[in-house]
């Protein structure tokens, strides 16, 4: 099996000091930076722009994840592309023509990722599955860091870990919202490779001990 990864929502970390925060984090052992993009539309907040990710870009040694929950991400693409995502993660309730979203994202050489809200049936992906490199359920309504996480979705990265097995391809299984050290394992034994954790890991007092601590429970 190969190693799950985390990454860190920013959303939850002290944005006055956010190259140190990021710093912290993958010194911590960070996979992957999660970048939670919101228009104040889709959902009803508004975060980080291509700006920011662009200065991310320039401290961080890792891969950055951008979740795009915006209204026509189509728009958008190149901007986070350039300012530097490696990972490009759309809403398809948010995209009528995601197999062209996916083939702009690939077509820059980047991992293109389609992420469902929880009451999002996972057939909505049946016909792109073998386009895209990641699947994204989310794990709580997305708009906000804190949130309780619904415990009904492990059926449904169940599910779409055996959809994804039925391709053949390596496609990436992330989850999103509420995830904590008291439901990792759950998350991890449904199926889920990527494990997002935004106040779990900005909140703790230490965040190399909350790694080892999550860690400790995924690998044991
Ligand atoms: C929610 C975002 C999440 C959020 C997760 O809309 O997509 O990435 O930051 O935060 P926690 O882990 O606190 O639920
Ligand atoms: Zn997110």
């Amino acid at each position: 099996m190969n190693k799950i990864q985390i990454a860190p929502s920013i959303l939850s970390c002290n944005f006055l000091h956010l190259g140190q925060e990021i710093k912290d984090v993958e010194e911590a052992g960070a996979d992957m930076i999660h970048i939670d993009v919101m228009d104040g539309h889709f959902v009803p907040n508004i975060t980080i722009g291509p700006m920011v990710v662009e200065a991310i870009k320039k401290i961080s040694k890792i891969s950055l994840d951008v979740h795009l929950m915006i209204e026509n991400p189509d728009m958008y693409i190149n901007n986070f592309v350039d300012a530097g995502a490696d990972i490009v993660t759309i809403h398809v309730e948010t995209d009528s023509h995601i197999f062209r979203t996916i083939e702009v994202i690939k077509s820059h050489g980047k991992k293109a990722g389609v992420s469902l809200n929880p009451s999002t049936p996972l057939s909505s992906v049946e016909y792109i599955i073998n386009e895209v490199d990641l699947i994204l359920i989310m794990t709580v309504n997305p708009g906000f860091g804190g949130q309780k996480y619904i415990r009904s979705m492990e059926k449904k990265i169940k599910k779409a870990k055996e959809m994804i097995e039925k391709t053949g391809r390596a496609i990436d299984l992330e989850v999103d919202g509420g995830i904590k050290a008291q439901n990792v394992k759950k998350v991890v034994e449904a199926g889920a490779s990527i494990l997002v954790m935004g106040t779990e890991i900005f909140h703790s007092k230490n965040y190399k001990e909350k790694f080892l601590e999550i860690r400790k429970i995924i690998e044991g």
